[in-house]
């Protein structure tokens, strides 16, 4: 599925806002755009923002503005760390070798490296996928997320045909879960159903969930895990309910000099967000709004992350660190 694409020094991309009714594409000539369409979430997901800000620098690199353009992408989501992790790879790249083709070059990689990257995951995670076994997602961790088919809905999608059942939390406020990850599971004809996000607990308890698959924004030295506001609800409700939770990542999502999730920076948006649905006033005028974007998964509630490299089952700081080598490779 195709939702972004760099041409002609023109980074063209699916505005997500829009999803699933309308299918409207933007264009950006410039760093300033991309930036804009990063903060605005036109575009949104961990891994896809890191790979359209590759191609934000090039911009700005093009405009002999390399460091006006780092700064300015630098400072539009501060919770995934695969942001970070692209642009320093693109600022190294930029200052070994000082010439604007290197850097398109690095930024077309990144972009490739994280549909192989996805792939590997879902192949991994697959194999923790029973037959009939109805999985509950959050937020979109699929294609629209990343350059390929997902994390977690990479994960799902290797395992379609043993999935009787993906649960899809609608993924307030923004609707990532009832918008585009019901837009892209419908498109591969995976069977699902959408929930409110407080309908989990009911379904846990019923036993119509065998585990949950999320993607990530961040995840400590220990293991502690960013991701979509939500997950963390989730994380608790399964550890009471004695259901798998299981975290789909790649290296890029790591940052191993945060010691653990406090150290998180938890990104607070509008609360126009909040207070209305699709530009539909739905709360007093004046009403008061905490908007947190993310919350952080302690470790001791994930059963495993699933990387590029494998499944780090319990993680913890010492099995991070280790695994984390082979991953850098
Ligand atoms: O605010 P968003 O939509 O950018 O948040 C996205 C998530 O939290 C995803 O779960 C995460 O980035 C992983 S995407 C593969």
């Amino acid at each position: 599925m195709r939702h972004f694409y760099f041409k002609k020094d023109t980074l063209y991309v699916l505005d997500q806002r829009f999803l699933p009714h309308k299918e409207i594409w933007v264009k950006c000539k410039n760093y300033r755009d991309v930036a804009d369409i990063i903060k605005k979430m036109v575009v949104r997901g961990a891994p896809l923002i890191g790979v359209v800000a590759g191609y934000g620098v090039y911009l700005g690199a093009k405009e002999g503005k390399f460091y006006q353009a780092y700064k300015e992408l630098k400072n539009t989501r501060p919770t995934a760390k695969n942001l970070f992790f692209a642009l320093e790879r693109m600022r190294k790249v930029y200052e070994e070798k000082k010439d604007v083709l290197s850097v398109l070059k690095e930024a077309k990689k990144i972009e490739e490296e994280d549909r192989i990257l996805c792939n590997k995951i879902g192949e991994f995670g697959e194999k923790l996928i029973k037959k009939n076994f109805k999985v509950l997602t959050h937020c979109n961790a699929g294609s629209l997320a990343t350059a390929g088919i997902g994390t977690a809905l990479g994960v799902i999608r290797k395992a379609k045909k043993k999935i009787k059942m993906v649960w899809v939390d609608e993924t307030r406020p923004y609707l990532q879960g009832s918008r585009l990850t019901a837009w892209e599971l419908e498109k591969e004809k995976i069977p699902y159903k959408i929930i409110c996000d407080n309908m989990a607990g009911f379904l846990m308890r019923k036993g119509e969930v065998d585990c949950v698959i999320v993607g990530a924004d961040r995840i400590a030295r220990n293991g502690d895990t960013a991701n979509k506001i939500g997950t963390y609800s989730l994380s608790v409700l399964a550890k009471y309910h004695k259901i798998p939770f299981y975290v789909a990542a790649p290296y890029s999502t790591f940052d191993l000099k945060l010691k653990d999730g406090s150290e998180i920076p938890i990104e607070e948006r509008s609360e126009k967000e909040v207070k209305e649905i699709q530009g539909k006033k739905i709360t007093p005028i004046k009403a008061k709004v905490f908007n947190p974007a993310f919350d952080v998964t302690p470790h001791n509630l994930i059963t495993a992350i699933i990387t590029e490299k494998g499944i780090i089952r319990n993680p913890d700081k010492s099995k991070i660190c280790k695994f984390y080598k082979k991953m850098a490779k």
